[in-house]
């Protein structure tokens, strides 16, 4: 039998929180009443059509192509990062808008930065403050990017823009609405090269199928959907991990060390 106790219920909320487990969310909501109840089974239903790009909102079934297009031309409209931020925050395409995120988290950094980090998406403190990787996370990376001589020379975001409920990983339809806006943040900023950060990070950019022990710490060409931006990038284990796994630090310093060797070389030509 469930504890009545008050602390019990306390505690394991504060170890679901700690978890990262702060929402409860299911696809369709469940009516708690009728479910102990027999239900008829009712006649099937006609299907509604699918809802126009400017009718998407809360409950609306995902329109992945429509709202790719749409974030495309939104971002083709930003001339700089803070209309660029401005446009993602007024873009309903992306369902995690509608999942419980408190704002959209776009960037922070250099905004003529040689790099430009991406991560997977907000957890809970960056939700809280729209900024990207501020909690523990995010103060590991920048002690490890002040280490490697990086402070001042990165411009830092995500593949999502809002926070996924319960941290979850951002799935790729979800990736793939928020992608016009991230090609447009890189040709934007004008890095010389990419950090992909985790492995959601990694696999979506390069759509690889690797795992990140794999991929991290290599160069691969990344390239624009269009075909039009390429960028060398390099993969690598995030931060979140590194707090649970501390031995991994050496890993991921080691591709700092390789990174920022081929940051720091003069740029042939021009
Ligand atoms: N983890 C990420 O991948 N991005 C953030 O912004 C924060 C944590």
């Amino acid at each position: 039998m469930p504890s009545a106790d008050p602390r019990a219920a306390e505690s394991l909320l504060a170890f679901w929180a700690e978890a990262g487990v702060d929402a409860m969310l299911l696809d369709e909501p469940v009516d708690r009443i009728e479910a102990g109840k027999i239900v008829p089974p009712r006649p099937p239903e006609r299907k509604a059509p699918a809802p126009a790009p400017a009718a998407r909102g809360p409950g609306a079934a995902p329109d992945v192509a429509a709202a790719v297009a749409e974030a495309r031309r939104l971002a083709a409209l930003a001339q700089d990062l803070e209309e660029l931020k401005a446009a993602i925050a007024g873009f309903d395409g992306c369902p995690l808008k509608f999942e419980g995120a408190r704002q959209a988290v776009f960037g922070r950094g250099d905004p003529n930065a040689p790099l430009l980090v991406i991560g997977e998406g907000p957890g809970a403190e960056e939700d809280a403050r729209g900024e990207p990787f501020v909690g523990k996370a995010g103060q590991l990376l920048d002690r490890m990017f002040a280490a490697a001589g990086l402070t001042g020379r990165v411009f830092i975001t995500n593949t999502v823009f809002w926070r996924p409920p319960g941290n979850r990983t951002p799935a790729a339809h979800e990736q793939a609405v928020c992608l016009p806006f991230l090609e447009r943040a890189i040709e934007l900023v004008s890095p010389r090269m990419l950090l992909l950060v985790g492995a959601p990070s990694a696999k979506s950019m390069l759509k690889r199928e690797e795992g990140i022990l794999s991929l991290r710490g290599r160069w691969f060409e990344w390239r624009s959907e269009d075909g039009n931006l390429e960028l060398p990038a390099m993969p690598t284990l995030h931060p979140a991990f590194l707090l649970r796994q501390p031995a991994a630090k050496k890993k991921v310093w080691s591709d700092l060390l390789t990174l920022t060797e081929r940051l720091d070389r003069p740029e042939r030509g021009g």
